[in-house]
Formats: C-alpha cells, sequence, structure tokens
C-alpha cells in the first residue's frame, strides 16, 4: 500500500461513513468502509478482546512487551463498568464489508466536561483513521455541548499523541506512574490536625464540592458510583480537618485493574498520607498511582516506601472546537492543590 485518500460520504450526528481508497501493489485500487455506531451490549466481549488486542500488540511492537497479562476475558472490566456508569457511551467504528468492530472509545459526559477512554483500534486496522472517527465522534459530541474534552495519554505513545494532537489536544500536566509493591503496611502519618477515613456514601457532596474547588470539574456521579460499590472493587478514603474533607481518594481492584485515583488533596504532604492510607487497603497487591511529577516530596515519599516508576502519562484537554483556551487550567501546579488522574474510569 502506496497511498491513502480519505472521501468522507455521509455524516450524520449518529453515523458517520468513510472510505478509505488505498493503492496497492496487487490490486490497483480497493476501498474499505467503515461506520459509526454506539456500542451494543451484544458487543461487549468483542469491545474487551479488542482492547486487550489492541493494547498487547501495540507494546509488543513499539516497548517490547505486553502490556496486560492473561486472557482479553480480563478487560471485560471496561464494558461491565462503564456500561454501568455511563451506559450507551461507547462509539465503535465498524467494518461495514465483515461488520467486524475495528475501534472502540468510551466517553463519560459530566457536567463540567466529557473524559475520553479507554480508546483501542484493533491491530489489523491500524493505520487506516478508525482512530480518527472515533475522536471526531467524541469531539463533535463535546462541541455540541459547548465542553472541554479531557483525557490521560501515554507519554511514551507516539500514535496516540498524534492522533490527539489532531484534534486539538493540549498537555496540561505530566505524570509518572508509580507502583508500590505492598508487602506490608506502611505508616499513614497523617499531618497535625487530619484525619484518614474510608468514605461513606455520605460524603459525596461534601467530595464534589472539593474537587469542584481544586479541579474546577464536576465528577459527584463517579464518586457516587464508586461509594455504592454494587460490584465490590471500588475503595474511598477521604482526609478531614477541622475544615470538613480536605482530600480524597479512591482505588479500583479487579484482576483487569488496580490503581489508585481519582483523587484530589491540597498539599503533597496531605496527598502523601492519602496515597499511604488507600495503599494499606491493597496487601499483597502492586498498585499503581498517577503523581503530578512536578510534586518533589511526593514522590520521594513514594520512593520511601519502594515505590518504582513504571510508565509515564499526561493529562490532555481539548477546548470546545479544538481550539486554544483564553483561561484553561494552568499546568500544575494547580492553584489550590493536587490532581490524581486514573484510567478507571478514565478520569483525566
Ligand atoms: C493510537 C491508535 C488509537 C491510533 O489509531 P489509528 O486508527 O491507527 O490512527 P489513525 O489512522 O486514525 O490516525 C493517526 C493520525 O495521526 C497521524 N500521525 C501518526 N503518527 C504521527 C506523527 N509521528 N506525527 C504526526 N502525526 C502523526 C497520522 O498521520 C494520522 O493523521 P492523518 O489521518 O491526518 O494522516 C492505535 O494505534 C491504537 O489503538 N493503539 C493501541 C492502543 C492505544 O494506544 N490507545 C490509546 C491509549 S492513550
Amino acid at each position: 500500500m502506496n497511498s491513502t485518500n480519505v472521501l468522507l460520504l455521509h455524516k450524520n450526528n449518529m453515523e458517520s461513513r468513510i472510505y478509505l481508497f488505498c493503492a496497492s501493489t496487487s490490486f490497483p485500487y480497493f476501498a474499505m468502509s467503515f461506520s459509526t455506531r454506539l456500542m451494543l451490549p451484544s458487543d461487549g466481549d468483542e469491545v474487551a478482546e479488542l482492547i486487550f488486542n489492541s493494547l498487547n500488540v501495540w507494546h509488543e511492537k513499539n516497548r517490547g512487551f505486553k502490556l496486560v497479562p492473561g486472557t482479553w476475558e480480563i478487560l471485560r472490566i471496561f464494558p461491565r463498568v462503564y456500561e454501568a456508569l455511563d451506559p450507551n457511551c461507547c462509539v465503535t467504528v465498524v467494518d461495514t464489508e465483515t461488520n467486524r468492530i475495528a475501534g472502540a472509545c468510551f466517553f463519560h459526559p459530566r457536567s463540567t466536561h466529557t473524559s475520553l477512554g479507554i480508546l483501542a483500534v484493533h491491530p489489523d486496522f491500524f493505520g487506516k483513521r478508525a482512530g480518527s472517527m472515533l475522536v471526531k465522534y467524541i469531539a463533535d459530541f463535546t462541541d455540541r455541548r459547548n465542553q472541554p474534552l479531557r483525557l490521560v495519554s501515554g507519554a511514551t505513545n507516539i500514535d496516540s499523541f498524534s492522533l490527539y494532537s489532531k484534534f486539538g489536544f493540549v498537555p496540561e500536566c505530566f505524570y509518572q506512574d508509580v507502583a508500590v509493591a505492598m508487602y506490608h503496611p506502611v505508616e499513614v502519618n497523617a499531618p497535625d490536625g487530619t484525619e484518614i477515613r474510608d468514605a461513606t456514601p455520605d460524603d459525596v457532596p461534601a467530595i464534589a464540592a472539593l474537587e469542584r474547588r481544586i479541579t474546577g470539574l464536576d465528577r459527584e456521579k463517579d464518586y457516587r458510583f464508586f461509594l455504592e460499590n454494587t460490584d465490590k472493587i471500588w475503595h474511598t478514603s477521604v482526609m478531614t480537618s477541622s475544615a470538613g474533607i480536605i482530600g480524597v481518594m479512591a482505588s479500583v481492584c479487579d484482576p483487569g485493574s488496580n490503581m489508585l485515583g481519582p483523587g484530589v488533596a491540597q498539599t503533597e504532604e496531605q496527598a502523601a498520607a492519602l496515597i499511604r492510607h488507600e495503599l494499606n487497603a491493597y496487601h499483597l497487591h502492586r498498585p499503581v498511582v498517577l503523581i503530578p511529577s512536578a510534586a518533589i516530596k511526593l514522590r520521594q515519599a513514594l520512593y520511601d516506601i519502594g515505590g518504582k516508576n513504571c510508565d509515564l502519562h499526561i493529562s490532555q484537554v481539548r477546548q470546545p472546537g479544538g481550539k486554544q483556551a483564553a483561561s484553561g487550567r494552568p499546568c500544575f501546579p494547580p492553584s489550590s492543590g493536587l490532581v490524581f488522574p486514573t484510567f478507571m474510569p478514565e478520569s483525566g
């Protein structure tokens, strides 16, 4: 294949169709057509298997290792959790000749923004603009809502970075992913005047208000979901002081994902204590937490308990229309605190 031209033949809000006319050595031209549609409940396993193959083939090719261990069933967590949290919020690109799903992307609309993720294209369709169709669908969705679109992308993944850059995303904060092997509990050392405890559903309004103060983002629905904890995979800690709730850290523990976040804290010392408290819920596990790389004291606190860097990520924002923000959130440090994103659920 030595050249590709794209002709957009049909588009409306629910479906768009793209035809790729590719020159090849054996056939002068052949046509491949894609259409977008929302994921159906019956697509769940195909999407989980696609994500598994996409991540593992991409990582093996570009970084020499498979990202996800075991078999694809481990990633049923994505359709299962995301359909419960945000039903009908997964767009797929389908090869219209075969009805195969070529790519899928979940999105999470909230009152202040929408988050994008996870995005994956099946390796058989890499480079054929399926990823572009998925991002475009969600960018159009947020443009209609006049909202920022947010995500966390791999800092070592030039393919996804380039795709997001093409659609107007701008890096906001650089994160390092720190894994901590929890062979034994660690000292929490809550700062003077603060306490840390497990959160309860009654805490949700105060947690949501805190996050709004620190980030300007509304994630009340997510915290309510974690604390209802129907599938028993979530845990959430809060830090309190005489001022009420001043920090929060959620986490997930499932064969498909064991990581801390989302969370917010006001200072690095408070964040370190919250993280240590949350880590203590995972004896004999190796959870991962994304910390802002500029938080020097915090990262040292994690190194002190055996934390190892295992990846790098960047939070990115696309303003409506793909335009630069006139007054978007600043890069780290945000004026009023620290932000801890996660991929489950995507909370850039
Ligand atoms: C990242 C991923 C989704 C990209 O999907 P894709 O369908 O292969 O991407 P597309 O073909 O739609 O387009 C990629 C675009 O980026 C551009 N691009 C790629 N590399 C580039 C580079 N180094 N510099 C500039 N642009 C680049 C391409 O030219 C293309 O734009 P164009 O159509 O205007 O030419 C796919 O590689 C994937 O699934 N990877 C594994 C899973 C993953 O990484 N998910 C993202 C998690 S953060």
